[in-house]
C-alpha cells in the first residue's frame, strides 16, 4: 500500500464508549461473576453428548428452535410463541433494544443497576437515561412512574433481583411502573437473570396486552454460563417482532440440544437453587456478625460494605486467593464489594478470611 493508511472511524456516538469489564485474577476461590458454584449433574453431560452425536452437522439448526422454546414455555404454562431464546440474556436484551429502541429513542434505568442495560442501549443507537434509586438502593415506585411519564422512554428496565444490590423489586413497584409504561406506549423489561433465587416473579404479570417482557438466563439457575443461552417471556405478537430482527439461525444446534437437555433435570436445578439460597443466608448472617453493612439479597450474591477502604479489603482477599467483585469505586456503591454465593467450603473460607482481615490492625 502506498501512502498513509486512513483507519476507518468508529461511529460518532461510540467514540467515548467504555467497554464492559469483569477482571479475572488467578485465585483458588472465584466469587466474582455470579456463576453457579457447581456444574449440572453428570447425567446432563451425557444427555448433551448423546444429543450432539446425533446432530446433522451439514444442516442449519432449527431456525425457530421450536423444541427448546416449547420446553421452556412449558415451565411457565406458556406456548412457544411466547418465548424468544438467544445467546445469553444479553443477546435477548440487545434484540429487544434493536427492535423497540434504537436511533432517536430513549431507554430508562434506575441506578445502580446492571450496567449492560444502558451500555447495550448506547451500542444499539438509543439514548440511555439514568435515574437514581433511593440511598438504600430501593426504588420509589411513585418517582419511578413519574420518571416514565416525564421521559417517555421506548424501553424501561427493572432488574429483579437487582444486580449489583441483590434487592428484589416488590410486586407493587413493578405494577406501578408497568402502569406508567402502558400509558406512555413503552415497553417494560424486567431482567430476572436471578429470578429463581427470589420469592416472586414478574412472569405472573405477563399478558398478551401487557407491555411487559421478562428476561431469564441459563447462566445462573441452570449452572450453564458456558453455554450462553438466555430467553424472554412475553406477548406472542412481540416475540414475533424479535424473530424478525435477530440474525437467522442465531441459535446453534449444540446450544439448542444443551438447553433442551437441561430441562430434564429440573429437580437437580431446584435442589441447587435451594442450597444456594441457604448458603446466601449463612453469608448474610456471617457478614452481619462481623459488623459489616449488608443489603438483603434475593439473588445468588450479596452486596456488602466492609467499612474503611473497600479496595484494600478486596486486595487482601485476593492475597488470600479469594476473588470477589470490586464495586468499591462504582458510582453510588462507594466502598462496597459483591460476593457470589459459592460452595459451603468456599463461603466458609471467604467469611474466615474477611474476619481475619477486619480484625487486623490495618482496619481499626
Ligand atoms: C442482571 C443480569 N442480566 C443479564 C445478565 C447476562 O446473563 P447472560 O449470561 O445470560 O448473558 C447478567 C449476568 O451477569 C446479569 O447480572
Amino acid at each position: 500500500m502506498t501512502g498513509p493508511v486512513l483507519r476507518p472511524s468508529v461511529r460518532d456516538d461510540l467514540v467515548t464508549l467504555e467497554g464492559y469489564h469483569s477482571p479475572q485474577v488467578q485465585v483458588d476461590v472465584r466469587l466474582n461473576t455470579n456463576e453457579a458454584p457447581s456444574a449440572p449433574p453428570p447425567e446432563f453431560s451425557q444427555a448433551v453428548a448423546d444429543a450432539v452425536s446425533a446432530l446433522e452437522w451439514h444442516r442449519y439448526p432449527d431456525r425457530s428452535a421450536i423444541a427448546l422454546r416449547t420446553a421452556i414455555g412449558a415451565l411457565y404454562d406458556l406456548g412457544p410463541e411466547q418465548v424468544f431464546a438467544a445467546n445469553g440474556s444479553n443477546e435477548v436484551l440487545q434484540t429487544v433494544l434493536l427492535t423497540f429502541a434504537g436511533a432517536g429513542r430513549t431507554t430508562l434505568s434506575f441506578e445502580p443497576t446492571y450496567a449492560l442495560h444502558s451500555h447495550l442501549a448506547t451500542i444499539t443507537g438509543a439514548r440511555p437515561k439514568r435515574r437514581t434509586r433511593r440511598g438504600d438502593f430501593t426504588l420509589d415506585p411513585g418517582a419511578a412512574a413519574d420518571a416514565v411519564r416525564a421521559d417517555r422512554p421506548a424501553v424501561t428496565f427493572l432488574c429483579s433481583p437487582n444486580n449489583p444490590t441483590g434487592i428484589v423489586e416488590p410486586r407493587a413497584t413493578v405494577e406501578t411502573v408497568l402502569e406508567a409504561v402502558a400509558e406512555t406506549g413503552g415497553l417494560l423489561v424486567v431482567d430476572e437473570a436471578y429470578g429463581e433465587f427470589a420469592p416472586w416473579s414478574a412472569t405472573t404479570l405477563l399478558g398478551e396486552d401487557v407491555p411487559l417482557v421478562v428476561t431469564k438466563t441459563y447462566s445462573k439457575t441452570w449452572a450453564m454460563a458456558g453455554a450462553r443461552l438466555g430467553y424472554l417471556l412475553g406477548p406472542a405478537w412481540l416475540v414475533a417482532k424479535l424473530n424478525l430482527v435477530v440474525l437467522p439461525y442465531h441459535l446453534d444446534a449444540m446450544k439448542q440440544a444443551a438447553g433442551l437437555a437441561a430441562l430434564s433435570f429440573v429437580d437437580a436445578m431446584t435442589a441447587r437453587v435451594a442450597g444456594i439460597v441457604e448458603e446466601r443466608g449463612r453469608i448474610e448472617a456471617g457478614l452481619r456478625r462481623l459488623g459489616v453493612e449488608v443489603w438483603p439479597s434475593g439473588a445468588n450474591f450479596v452486596l456488602f460494605r466492609p467499612g474503611g477502604s473497600g479496595d484494600l479489603v478486596w486486595q487482601e482477599l485476593v492475597e488470600r486467593s479469594i476473588l470477589v467483585r470490586n464495586t468499591a469505586r462504582w458510582e453510588h456503591l462507594d466502598g462496597c464489594l459483591r460476593v457470589t454465593v459459592g460452595t459451603p467450603a468456599e463461603n466458609g473460607r471467604f467469611l474466615d478470611a474477611l474476619d481475619d482481615i477486619l480484625e487486623s490492625p490495618r482496619h481499626e
